[in-house]
């Protein structure tokens, strides 16, 4: 069998759990990232220093390397066109070209997409000019009121006003300001959704969607969803509200409606798309898309893959991805974000991680990196999000329990990390009221290998 070469663009735990699930695969050759980090490094992937965003010099750059395939996984570098570029030279490419990645990087173009075609999501108003989004706002006087910049904005571009006052600041900051450049030249207003949130991330050549098993991210930085939000702090898979009959009707209403929307305005996606889901009283609804895998949600999402992500990757550029059949591990995963002390403010780098084996590991867990780097054979940290400890279970409570067990093995100074992760879905799965109907949460036990101990 042919080994392939394979280059990652990235540099978060996102990119490390892809690059250690592609590693698994007989199929896969060498493995290449820019700009990549420590841990991406120990695990013997050779790292570059060309930048994310730097189409000329990532395409260079898989040039040199030969690469077979090249898997683009954060948003900018999408929304940018990169796969576009690489295709253009040739290259096998895992990722949407920028007409469909659009559907990340304008809120206003997504929006649209779900009115034009029915897909359920909070009702909105897009506005480029103050005036008239601050009268709108006085005028529906519902708080909290939910205010989005159109672009990107590095996960920060929502604002929850909670009152008028907050809402006026926001509207002038974001279209006045430019708060978050031309991305917040144009605004959404929109309804504010109540309900449980589940990330799906979903496989799909444009024909054929095929879900991930669902997750639940915690992205506020304290205990108890308190703090400012951030990349994400924890994640546990399965999310237990995404019960079946939730996803037989995310499938029905919102999943396929979606792709097929985009190949009818000519925008076929094809890679990872990922659906922010609010479960509202009336029903799942769209809070955002995303054109990439999430992190950390990809860092609980592909262990539990019981299969060959290259495979896949591969199924879906050559547009045969019905005809592979994806499986799942049973149990739950579990994955604690160990941040420096000031994230997601300011907070120092170069800090020595301790506790670590020299490959970055622990035996008792996998190990994501995310801000670290190695310098004169140390572990450092670089970035606010330093690593992400990672645990498979039988079920979720055993999940979290070995993966805050490893937590406790791991030192670096000021280190912060959420107490929380995984309680609230803990508390969904035992509290049966959380469920619309007790048949759902019977599934739902049934289906991840879930026992009540009495
Ligand atoms: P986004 O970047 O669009 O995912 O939004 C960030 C977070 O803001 C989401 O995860 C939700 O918790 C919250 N949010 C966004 N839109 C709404 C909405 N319409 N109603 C309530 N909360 C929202
Ligand atoms: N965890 C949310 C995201 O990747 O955008």
């Amino acid at each position: 069998m042919d080994k392939m070469n394979i280059l990652v663009i990235g540099s978060g735990g996102r990119e490390h759990a892809i690059i250690r699930k592609l590693m698994q695969s007989p199929k896969c050759g060498k493995i290449y990232c820019t700009p990549g980090n420590g841990g991406i490094a120990a695990d013997g992937a050779e790292c570059f220093s060309v930048g994310a965003t730097d189409i000329d010099g990532v395409v260079k750059l898989a040039k040199e390397v030969k690469a077979d395939l090249v898997v683009v996984a954060p948003d900018d570098p999408l929304v940018l066109g990169m796969v576009d570029a690489l295709q253009a030279e040739g290259f096998k490419t895992f990722g949407p070209k920028k007409a469909a990645a659009i559907i990340e990087g304008s809120k206003v173009f997504s929006k649209n997409l779900m009115k034009k075609y029915g897909i359920p999501t909070a009702a909105y108003e897009v506005f480029d000019n103050s005036k008239d989004a601050i009268a709108y706002v006085k005028k529906q006087n519902t708080y909290p009121a939910v205010i989005k910049a159109d672009g990107l904005a590095l996960g920060k571009g929502v604002i929850l006003a909670q009152n008028e006052a907050e809402a006026v600041e926001a509207i002038k900051e974001m279209i006045d300001g430019r708060k978050f450049g031309d991305s917040s030249a144009t605004v959404v207003v929109e309804e504010y959704l109540t309900g449980p949130e589940v990330s799906v991330l979903a496989f799909t050549d444009g024909k054929t969607v095929k879900p991930m098993i669902s997750s639940m991210d915690h992205k506020r930085a304290y205990d108890n969803d308190e703090g400012l939000n951030t990349g994400g702090m924890g994640t546990v898979a399965p999310n237990p509200y995404y019960t079946s009959d939730v996803a037989a009707e995310c499938m029905e209403k919102i999943f396929m409606p979606t792709i097929n929307a985009m190949n009818a305005e000519g925008r076929t996606f094809e890679g990872c798309l990922y659906f922010g889901l609010m479960i509202t009283p009336k029903g799942p609804k769209v809070i955002e898309y995303n054109c990439r895998f999430g992190d950390p949600e990809t860092q609980v999402v592909l262990p539990m893959l019981d299969g060959d992500l290259l495979e896949i990757m591969l199924a879906v550029y050559d547009h045969r991805l019905a005809d592979i059949d994806i499986k799942w591990h049973v149990g739950a995963c579990t994955c604690v974000v160990m941040a420096s002390g000031g994230y997601p403010l300011s907070y120092p780098k170069g800090l020595e991680i301790t506790g670590l084996d020299e490959k970055g590991q622990l035996d008792c867990a996998e190990i994501f990196h995310a801000g670290t780097k190695l310098s004169e054979g140390k572990l450092l940290t670089n970035g606010g999000r330093v690593l992400g400890v990672t645990c498979r279970g039988s079920n979720l409570s055993d999940a979290v329990n070995s993966a805050y067990h490893a937590v406790k093995k791991i030192h670096f100074e000021n280190a912060h990390y959420r107490k929380d992760i995984g309680q609230k879905a803990l508390k969904a799965l035992f509290d049966p009221s959380q469920f619309d109907y007790k048949q759902d949460l019977e599934d739902y036990l049934e289906e991840n290998g879930i026992y009540i101990r009495q």
